[in-house]
């Protein structure tokens, strides 16, 4: 089924449905109309040298955000959410969550934290001085208590569908709800592989469809189940770093209203190649909700190397 075509605006407009803005963050933000964005979503720069940015002193990195965040909150809806992803700043072999960084600079604005999401995905870096990271964090707040929060929209199946109450007025009936139970703060989504550097097992690669040449894609699923989550149908979705334009993809698919600034020209040509394809129909997504590939144990891959065995049977002799 094709998707409704809406052309792609390179400013703001209260018409538009899809906005691709290219420009420096804070800039764009500062000519943005205040409570208008339902759901500000986004994975800033961390400062940790990638092709897309210089990396300064972490006070000046804080600093930067800190103003950059102020805009953000203004944009906000009252009744919206800013969702925050964030993985380490590393110096000197030295961890530095960012999410500790971030939450004053949030608290202080007056928003309130609502989860702070642990998003694990199993591939990655193997560090040798440290354990391997294989999680980042989406910090979730509000701009108010009174706040759009959907949790049957984003409902995962439960494990028990059939657990019946033991004791109680209930006793016999169903315990859980028939819509699925709450995917609570712990998210294992897929990331494209391109970020991890890695792509460690060939059958994986037949589950990443949107791979991009973009160094640190979101996969459209996980920011689908914020836009379900935190929006309404129409609603406006706004990812001020907007990279490979995966924000802007969740927030159509759902019928709301989307909109990227990113300062770099390939990067927004290619979210306006996805975004297009997303609108005739023919970008591959992965379907949110999807297993996870499990190895059966039969693939190469999955096996124990020749040499690793006749090591072991060598020591025994
Ligand atoms: C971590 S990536 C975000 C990727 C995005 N989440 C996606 O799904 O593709 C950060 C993005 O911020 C952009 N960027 C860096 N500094 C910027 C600035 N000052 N203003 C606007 N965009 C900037 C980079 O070009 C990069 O695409």
């Amino acid at each position: 089924m094709l998707n409704e075509y809406h052309p792609i605006y390179e400013q703001f407009s209260h018409n538009a449905h899809v906005v691709i803005c290219q420009g420096d963050a804070l800039e764009e933000l500062q000519s943005l109309p205040e409570n208008t964005f339902k759901l500000v979503v986004s994975s800033p720069p961390y400062n940790i040298g990638k092709e897309y940015e210089t990396q300064i002193s972490l006070d000046d990195y804080l600093g930067w955000q800190k103003s950059v965040i102020r805009e953000m909150f203004r944009v906000t809806a009252q009744s919206g959410s800013i969702v925050w992803q964030v993985g380490n700043y590393v110096d000197a072999s030295e961890v530095f969550p960012l999410d500790i960084y971030f939450y004053p600079i949030f608290k202080e604005l007056g928003m309130r934290l609502r989860n702070r999401i642990i998003w694990h995905f199993d591939h990655g870096l193997h560090a040798s001085k440290r354990f391997s990271g294989r999680y980042e964090v989406l910090l979730w707040f509000t701009k108010s208590d009174n706040y759009t929060f959907n949790l049957d929209a984003v409902r995962v199946p439960s494990k028990y569908p059939g657990k019946l109450h033991y004791k109680g007025e209930n006793a016999g009936k169903p315990s859980g709800n028939p819509l699925g139970k709450n995917p609570s703060d712990y998210w294992r989504i897929i990331r494209n592989e391109l970020e991890t550097g890695r792509i460690e097992i060939p059958n994986v690669k037949s589950n990443h469809p949107e791979k991009t040449e973009h160094p640190c894609q979101f996969p459209v699923e996980l920011i689908e189940r914020c836009v379900l989550a935190f929006t309404n149908e129409d609603d406006w979705v706004l990812d001020p770093f907007g990279g490979s334009g995966s924000s802007v993809v969740a927030a159509i698919k759902h019928n709301r209203r989307g909109m990227m600034i990113d300062r770099d020209t390939i990067y927004n040509t290619l979210a306006k190649e996805r975004i297009n394809s997303f609108q005739n129909g023919t970008l591959k997504i992965r379907p949110l909700g999807k297993p996870i590939h499990q190895p059966s144990g039969r693939e190469k891959v999955a096996q124990i190397p020749k040499q690793w065995l006749e090591q072991t049977q060598e020591r025994l002799i």
